[in-house]
């Protein structure tokens, strides 16, 4: 069991050490890369922790252990002021309790697997189905997955960089999935004001794997409206269209002539509301793009522009596929400093593989097999202009 003396590597015991003697030195004090601090409990009293990684000019992100979930990241403007770029909780209760998965780490399976489960190597296999109208009930993000789970955290430094190591193991069976599932989620803040995830997992029998962060991005700061004025674009000509229930179809539909084109930079806003099929379904965006890079590449495959602010978000990815969701079921949730979400007050940009590719064997293949290693990488990186 995690517990906060084992966690707290030299590195960060000294950040502790320099944050209790910063009021007595001075502002000559400079914010230490690492340092950890309580979340509150959960519901069966174990403690929570929120690590802070941050680098020299000042950028830094706040994660907890529990859910592996991100819930702060602060990022500078054209003019240089830092503001808290992602949607979440002030404690750890909240998160337990009523989180649309704010800043979450989500597996076993991000987004969802239809046809009330799959079949993998001729066995029949049922997680949960919860979501989706009574008729057409589904498996989201995992059911009950790992943004629920406390992580056993270890903060360290990896080449020059705080990082903060979280890790899970999801037993045989859990939420329906077979394997014993070792999952390894290492953050990292670098010099060039970006959030790296690096995912890792591995598993003792075959198994699906689709794992991914559900970060709610709003650059103008959250609590401060909404995301339909931010400029997007996408590297993608297709998404996976949907059925209406949000299930892929299994076909793929050329983006060009439609909302869905963001191949060049897009206002969210100017066609969410568009006479198009897809996004009826989506009520908005809620859709997987395909990304036009080869697989498996770290390349860049969005860019999220709020004018406001001038602050810009670069996406780089591994996975062949990116969520973007427009933020459509947000309705009112109060929020860190008592700021409430409304619709569209956020989005996220989950990088992924596709929905339901279990069931849909013409998509990339999410079957991970004893001795084999789940490896993927998705970097939020932040500039301003
Ligand atoms: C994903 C899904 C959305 C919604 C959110 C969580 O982005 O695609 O439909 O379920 O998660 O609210």
């Amino acid at each position: 069991m995690h517990s906060e003396s084992a966690s707290c590597s030299r590195h960060v015991c000294v950040g502790a050490l320099f944050l209790a003697l910063a009021p007595i030195l001075g502002a000559a004090v400079s914010q230490p890369p690492i340092t950890v601090k309580s979340f509150g409990q959960l519901k069966d009293g174990t403690p929570a922790h929120l690590y802070t990684l941050q680098n020299s000019s000042g950028f830094r992100a706040d994660i907890t252990d529990f859910g592996g979930t991100v819930v702060s990241v602060f990022a500078p403007d054209k003019d240089g002021a830092l503001a808290d770029v992602s949607l979440g909780f002030d404690n750890v209760a909240d998160y337990e309790t009523r989180s649309p998965y704010f800043g979450a780490t989500i597996g076993r399976y991000g987004n969802r697997i239809g046809a009330k489960g799959f079949t993998l190597d001729g066995v029949r296999y049922t997680p949960p189905l919860n979501s989706g109208p009574p008729e057409a009930r589904c498996t989201l993000h995992g059911g009950t997955g790992f943004d629920k789970a406390l992580w056993r955290a270890r903060p360290t430094m990896i080449d020059g960089d705080p990082a903060l190591v979280l890790e899970h193991t999801s037993p045989d069976g859990d939420q329906g999935f077979p394997g014993t599932l070792e999952v390894e989620v290492t953050y990292r803040v670098t010099p060039d004001n970006a959030l790296r995830i690096d995912y890792r997992a591995t598993t003792d029998k075959p198994t699906v794997v689709n794992l991914t962060n559900h970060t709610y991005f709003n650059l103008r700061g959250e609590g401060t409206g909404t995301i339909l004025d931010h400029v997007l674009t996408i590297h993608g000509g297709r998404i996976t269209p949907v059925d209406p229930h949000l299930i892929p179809t299994g076909a793929f539909m050329p983006v060009a002539g439609t909302p869905f084109d963001f191949t060049s930079p897009h206002v969210i806003g100017a066609r969410i509301g568009a006479d198009h099929e897809q996004v009826k379904f989506g009520g908005g965006y809620d859709h997987n793009w395909v990304l036009d890079k080869p697989a498996g590449k770290l390349a860049l495959i969005a860019t999220l522009h709020d004018p406001t602010s001038g602050r810009v978000m670069d996406v780089l990815t591994t996975e062949p596929g990116v969520q973007f969701y427009s933020g459509n079921f947000l309705n009112g949730a109060k929020g860190k400093s008592g700021h409430t979400y409304a619709k569209r007050d956020g989005l996220c940009l989950e990088t992924q593989h596709f929905p339901d590719s279990p069931n849909k064997p013409q998509f990339p293949s999410t079957v991970l097999r004893p001795g084999e290693t789940y490896a993927t990488t998705t970097v939020y990186r932040f500039v301003a202009r």
